[in-house]
């Protein structure tokens, strides 16, 4: 499957040497990408706030070569080498490749950092792959300086999907649909969009607070999950649904509905779970703390009338999302009653986010 608007023709003699810094956010999906095709194509559109303060920021350095088989690249975390990054980026760079000829004339150096820590339990395949697929469109904008930043930035997503589906949704911001949607314009399959219609105003500042609950490496991956939506027995379903989901989205985003805000998102979390559960093999990556978290908020909401809910991605860390004005009352009550079931006490204060930047 090669997509022509987005391949170009290399000119050898223009190849020029330098090095990039673009930082970019992760993002919290609301309707949830859960099952893939071939080429990295969602099973269903997704929806999401980007974020702002979890960023991974990457240095690009791009040095002359001769042309080889191989792709020639170092990477490193922190200023340290990572070897065991490097064949995640190959098969990146392997998928790519048709759409960056330059790929093997050069030798690349991929200086990384994120700016939540590594053993956080938060992905940073989204923020990562998102910001190095920004570097390489700097190296291509190089070689085809009359490009749009529109073409700019949906080549970066389109790159970044081949990466990691998510981070198509980590360009731009503040909120990004993946999947081509007939209620929403202009949507793809190929990349993320910025979200087309007008947003109400509560949902114009909105807070993640990430409830660090299980900073470990995750026993199933997001990539193995995603794969088992194949012989799921629910997953025709849980596909229409996601669609109808995104539908009502568009809905509640105009109005200002929090209450139906709140019981789509939850149910989007709990869906996601319950597939992971009823996959063969079946797994689970909540902890008994993600439940006692899930309960609290229960109680806390019915007892206040607070727009406060929840949302998981694939791991047991719960992101508590609700409207900035309410930050006082809600962190209050993260403090006294839910940093208890945090791995250290640890969470991360994080707020909806206007997408990736260059240094
Ligand atoms: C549960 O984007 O990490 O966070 O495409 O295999 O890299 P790959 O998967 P990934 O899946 C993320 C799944 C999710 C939901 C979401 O972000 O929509």
């Amino acid at each position: 499957m090669l997509i022509d608007q987005f391949c170009f023709s290399l000119d050898v003699s223009k190849l020029k040497e330098g090095s990039v810094i673009w930082e970019s956010p992760s993002n919290i999906a609301l309707v949830k990408y859960w099952g893939k095709k071939e080429h990295q194509i969602p099973e269903n559109t997704s929806i999401s706030f980007t974020l702002n303060q979890c960023k991974t920021i990457t240095e690009l350095t791009f040095v002359k070569k001769n042309l080889t088989e191989e792709f020639s690249f170092d990477v490193l975390l922190d200023d340290q080498p990572k070897p065991e990054f490097k064949s995640k980026i190959a098969t990146f760079f392997k998928r790519v490749e048709d759409y960056l000829p330059f790929l093997k004339h050069y030798h690349f150096v991929i200086n990384t950092k994120n700016t939540f820590p590594h053993s956080s339990g938060i992905a940073s395949s989204a923020s990562g792959m998102s910001a190095l697929a920004l570097c390489l469109m700097d190296v291509e904008k190089l070689h085809n300086p009359q490009m749009t930043q529109d073409y700019f930035n949906k080549k970066a997503s389109f790159l970044a999907r081949l990466g990691s589906g998510s981070a198509s949704r980590s360009i731009e911001g503040p909120i990004v649909v993946w999947g081509n949607h007939p209620e929403i314009e202009e949507s793809s399959d190929l990349f993320g969009v910025k979200y087309p219609y007008k947003v109400h105003d509560n949902f114009s500042n909105f807070n993640d607070t990430i409830l660090l609950v299980d900073k470990g490496e995750k026993q199933v991956s997001s990539t193995v999950g995603h794969n088992l939506m194949h012989r799921h027995p629910f997953a025709k379903n849980r596909f229409i649904q996601a669609e109808e989901n995104i539908s009502k989205l568009k809905s509640i985003l105009a109005s200002g509905d929090l209450n139906a805000f709140i019981e789509l998102v939850e149910s989007e979390a709990l869906t996601l779970h319950a597939m992971m559960m009823t996959s063969l093999p079946y797994f689970i990556l909540m902890k008994p703390n993600t439940l006692q978290i899930i309960n609290k908020i229960w109680q806390f909401r019915k007892e206040t009338g607070l727009p406060i809910c929840f949302t998981l991605d694939a791991g047991a860390n719960v992101h508590v999302l609700y409207p900035s004005i309410e930050e006082e009352k809600i962190l209050k009550f993260i403090n006294t009653e839910l940093v208890a079931y945090c791995q250290n006490g640890h969470y991360i204060c994080d707020k909806i986010g206007f997408g990736a930047k260059k240094q």
